[in-house]
């Protein structure tokens, strides 16, 4: 007999009221991208109203949710060992449940291989699908049997569902959702489904919710932010947000290049006081011909009109990239272009990637795949130039003074890490209690990756 669906909340309710005054405990393990991390805050922020608390090692959890990462085949095979380490967790207690989450077990392939070879995994939820975490995990308290869930191409936005925050100063607000665009090397598109924005009201209201809870830092998400579509563009979005009263800097992420509007531009330098100078602009490739061949629709050319645009619009704008390695058919020719691009740019920050075949997309069956030692010694001509590229930008930072928001303990005793509105990190000596509030720092030194400084307002 088949019972009515409940909705999740209604599943939340019902399996708080199973364990009823028993404790029971929720691990979360995330790996992968910030749109992970967010939607963690989410599985975390329903396992809460199912009265899970947190439990401070997977040894102490009733309920182990690990969110995972298919971007590359490392994120895959951390993944994999990790989930290896807790088969002996769930010999000992056999009630545990563990389900894997998120980008991995969207992939057939991958869900065939945790049916057979991980027994101990309980569930899979793909990332259409979190919001049936409740449901499932009624299910198989129920004594229903394991679940492998992937859901509708297109699911509705699940607005409502709770979410426990990690930290009180910074959030990330998912815009929207999905890929449209099929870059050939990138699994996102079959993995998170079709591009589904959320309408410009919630969003409104969540970043409002944020902003009076103290939040002074919101990195709105998307795969690709500049095609959100919900009632209005993507720029209109920003200026509704970036008009929001408070003490806040608004930051998102990710753009592709193709679609950066000059309305875009115009609100970043109009609201300079709320919207962080920091453009995360993946370049992939400096040349024409793999940009072709990576369906990024974009020339190098047109890229670097963008990159014109947004630095006579905002002259101390920072800009970060993406940059992938050894792409199937990259000659030396192309790599040189690309670091002429770099050295032309002149990112603060390069996030770069070893190209990876993922099943299924169209570059894992190109032609001439690059070999491993060549892809590694190309990443290592990247990095020396990047290097110093970073350690040129970083230096005329010295005797200014900064806004930075501290946002956790340095390695060393009493030193604060935080960023600059430009998303640089920087270290100083403070107090613990400024963790989460804007501080001014003077520098006093810079490295390439970190600068270092004195606080000059404790507040
Ligand atoms: N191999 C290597 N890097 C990849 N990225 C996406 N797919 C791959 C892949 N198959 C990189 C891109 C993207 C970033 C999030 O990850 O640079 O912008
Ligand atoms: Fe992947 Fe391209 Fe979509 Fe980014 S824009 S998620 S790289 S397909």
């Amino acid at each position: 007999m088949t019972e009515m669906r409940l909705t999740p909340l209604q599943y939340m309710e019902r399996v708080a009221a199973h364990f009823g005054t028993a404790p029971h405990a929720v691990f979360v393990s995330t790996f992968g991208c910030q749109q992970n991390e967010a939607d963690s805050e989410r599985l975390c922020g329903m396992a809460h109203a199912m009265g899970y608390a947190d439990a401070a090692t997977e040894e102490e959890a009733d309920l182990i949710l690990i969110n995972t990462c298919a971007i590359r085949e490392h994120a895959e095979l951390k993944v994999l060992s990790y989930l290896g380490t807790l088969k002996a967790l769930k010999e000992k207690k056999p009630a545990l449940l563990v389900g894997v989450c998120g980008c991995m077990p969207a992939q057939g392939h991958r869900v065939e291989q945790l049916k057979k070879s991980y027994p101990y995994v309980s569930f899979t939820l793909d990332p259409a699908s979190l919001d049936k975490l409740p449901e499932v995990i009624c299910t198989l308290l129920e004594g229903g049997r394991r679940r492998f869930v992937t859901g509708e191409e297109n699911p509705p936005i699940a607005e409502g569902l709770p979410c426990a925050r990690r930290v009180r100063h910074k959030a990330w607000v998912s815009i929207m959702y999905g890929c449209n665009n099929f870059c050939s090397y990138c699994i996102v598109p079959y993995v998170r489904g079709r591009e589904r924005s959320r309408a410009s009201g919630d969003i409104l209201r969540e970043v409002e919710t944020l902003v009076a809870d103290g939040c002074h830092d919101i990195t709105l998400l998307g795969q690709n932010v500049n095609s959100y579509r919900g009632d209005c563009d993507f720029a209109a979005l920003m200026e509704k947000i970036a008009c929001l009263p408070g003490d806040f800097r608004l930051r998102f992420m990710t753009s592709h290049p193709k679609d950066v509007s000059d309305r875009l531009i115009s609100v970043m330098a109009e609201h300079g006081d709320k919207i962080a100078p920091h453009f995360h602009l993946p370049l992939q490739s400096g040349s024409n011909d793999i940009l072709a061949r990576m369906n990024r629709r974009y020339t190098r050319e047109r890229y670097l009109t963008t990159v014109g645009k947004l630095r006579a619009a905002m002259p101390h704008i920072a800009l970060s990239t993406d940059i992938i390695v050894g792409f199937p058919g990259e000659t030396e020719e192309d790599f040189n272009a690309t670091l002429q691009v770099i050295e032309h740019v002149e990112f603060d920050m390069i996030y770069s990637f070893l190209y990876s075949p993922r099943k299924g997309t169209p570059a894992a069956t190109m032609e001439a795949q690059v070999d491993a030692a060549a892809r590694a010694a190309r990443m290592e001509r990247l990095l020396a130039v990047q290097n110093d590229i970073a350690l040129r930008l970083a230096t005329p930072y010295v005797d200014r003074t900064v806004r930075v928001l501290a946002d956790a303990r340095g390695k060393q005793e009493g030193i604060l890490a935080g960023r600059t509105d430009t998303n640089r990190l920087v270290y100083f000596a403070a107090p613990e209690e400024m963790i989460g509030q804007f501080a001014y720092v003077k520098i006093t030194r810079a490295e390439p990756f970190a600068l270092r400084g004195e606080l000059i307002n404790p507040k």
